[in-house]
């Protein structure tokens, strides 16, 4: 799962994703295109609209997204075109590019192409991103198992 600064989205998009798969089968991380926020915890808006829907994210740490990336995960998810743009750029082989996909892709027929980013925005921006990936990680879990 990954965003620009792993603060915000892609830590929601992780955590739910986690609640839905099993662990013994399913490696799921996230990590932000840009390492601005290296090391911290998620933005207390995120962590309160997990904890709000029962997860907990606070003991995730953001990290950068780094090369290797391409080879440990077999899926790369985007939380944006921005975001998907800067991954393709990073990718060396076509097996690189070809794991990337933008998240919301995955609902059928959705409407909407980009999971907002909520940083400049209030509490209520950051629920209405959790239940867009609550939605799309639904979909994903039901295709993975
Ligand atoms: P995220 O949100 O990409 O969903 O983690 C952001 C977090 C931090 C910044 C931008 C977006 N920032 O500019 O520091």
């Amino acid at each position: 799962m990954v965003c620009l600064g792993n603060i915000c989205r892609s830590p929601l998009a992780e955590g739910i994703l986690k609640s839905k798969l099993n662990p013994d089968l399913f490696f799921v991380d996230s990590a932000g295109t840009g390492g601005w926020h290296e090391g911290e915890t998620p933005d207390p808006r995120s962590i309160s609209t997990a904890l709000k829907n029962g997860i907990d994210i606070s003991a995730q740490r953001a990290r950068k997204f780094r090369l290797s990336d391409f080879d440990e995960f077999d899926i790369i998810y985007a939380m944006d075109s921005s975001n998907e743009e800067d991954l393709k750029r990073l990718a060396a082989t076509a097996d690189d590019r070809d794991k990337i996909k933008r998240i919301l892709s995955e609902i059928p027929g959705g409407k909407i192409k980009n999971v907002p980013d909520p940083y400049y925005g209030s509490q209520k921006d950051f629920d209405a991103v959790f239940s867009l990936l609550e939605e799309v990680c639904t979909e994903i879990s039901n295709k993975l198992s």
